[in-house]
């Protein structure tokens, strides 16, 4: 099975990479026991939809804020104190250098903690995680974004990573689906989308709602409608798991082999850097090996998800 993401991100981390007190700086990395979260102060909050909110937040070390990178499609850990921490897609920018940023969307303990917090609340934040995309590899190639729903989380750091860098790719297509036009997250981006041309978006609600202008119809349905050619082309793959089994037979219908469809994938974590086991399909550990993946890379693995 060809690796056909970067090696770096791939490597996995030792046990004296989370030993209390080692060395543990590497880049992009926190530095210290990587089970000790670093601390964070809320600086921003955005009600995205009926069920999620966006939350900023700046390190409380400066140092930390300014070293701190990512690569797109990565994840982290966030937690509030006295009741847990789970695991979220990083969200800003990659360039951002003034905050991190987590969309959360309400579903048990940990995200209705996170819910209830307000600007200038403390978090605990352990980040990046997890291997990103491989966009270096990419560059050239048209990258066409499917996500549904809170799948616009996983998606929206790479997606402002090939906006930034724009000329490095042959286009950018986004489909974006909801069920209802108040369910879509980043409306903010999505009026700034509209309005580029070097963007192709295409919305889609579940069902006709009164003054709606774009399309309706599921995800799978609207994309084969669409119609994308799958030559140079990388297609990413994001959101609620029927309408990732629904889209992966469209993509194969379209002509789009396993090795161009990438999808990140949602395994509940807990240690987060390789060692508890918790997170695994087959040998595969989806906190260090993914959560990115091809589908050519998800073949090969046994049917656990
Ligand atoms: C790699 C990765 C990236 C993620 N990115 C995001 C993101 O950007 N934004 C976001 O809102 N959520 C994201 N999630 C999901 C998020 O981690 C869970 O919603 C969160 O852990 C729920 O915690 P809780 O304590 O609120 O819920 P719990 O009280 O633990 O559970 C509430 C209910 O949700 C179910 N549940 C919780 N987490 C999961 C899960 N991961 N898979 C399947 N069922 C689950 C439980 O079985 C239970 O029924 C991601 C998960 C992973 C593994
Ligand atoms: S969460 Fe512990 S090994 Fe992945």
């Amino acid at each position: 099975m060809a690796d056909t993401t970067s090696g770096a991100a791939k490597k996995r981390l030792t046990f004296a990479d989370v030993v209390p007190g080692a060395s543990t700086a590497k880049a992009g990395k926190l530095a210290g026991n990587s089970y000790v979260p670093e601390i964070a102060t809320v600086v921003e909050i955005i009600q995205e939809t009926p069920t999620i909110k966006t939350f900023r937040m700046r390190f409380d070390d400066p140092a930390v804020m300014e070293s701190f990178s990512f690569a797109p499609g990565q994840v982290g850990q966030l937690g509030v104190f006295g009741v847990g921490e789970s695991t979220f897609a990083i969200t800003s920018k990659p360039s951002e250098k003034e905050f991190i940023q987590f969309s959360v969307m309400r579903a048990g303990e940990v995200t209705q903690a996170l819910h209830k917090l307000s600007v200038g609340d403390k978090v605990g934040i352990r980040a990046p995680m997890g291997c990103g995309f491989p966009m270096d590899a990419w560059k050239g190639k048209k990258i066409l974004f499917v996500m549904g729903g809170i799948g616009s989380a996983a998606l929206k750091a790479t997606i402002e990573y090939c906006l930034e860098h724009r000329a490095d790719y042959q286009g950018v297509n986004i489909l974006y689906g909801a069920t209802h036009p108040t369910n879509f997250t980043y409306q903010y981006d999505i009026d700034e989308w509209q309005k580029r041309e070097d963007i192709d978006l295409t919305l889609t609600i579940d069902r006709e709602c009164d003054g709606w202008q774009c399309d309706v119809g599921m995800v799978p349905a609207v994309l084969e409608r669409m119609n994308p050619d799958p030559a140079n082309t990388i297609a990413i793959l994001c959101g609620p798991p029927i309408m990732i089994k629904f889209a992966l037979i469209s993509f194969m219908k379209l002509g789009f082999t396993p090795e161009q469809t990438y999808t990140t994938l949602e395994k509940r974590m807990k240690c987060g850097i390789g060692i508890c086991g918790r997170c695994n399909v087959g040998p595969k550990y989806v906190c260090v090996d993914g959560p990115v993946f091809s589908m050519a890379e998800l073949n090969e693995l046994p049917d656990e998800l």
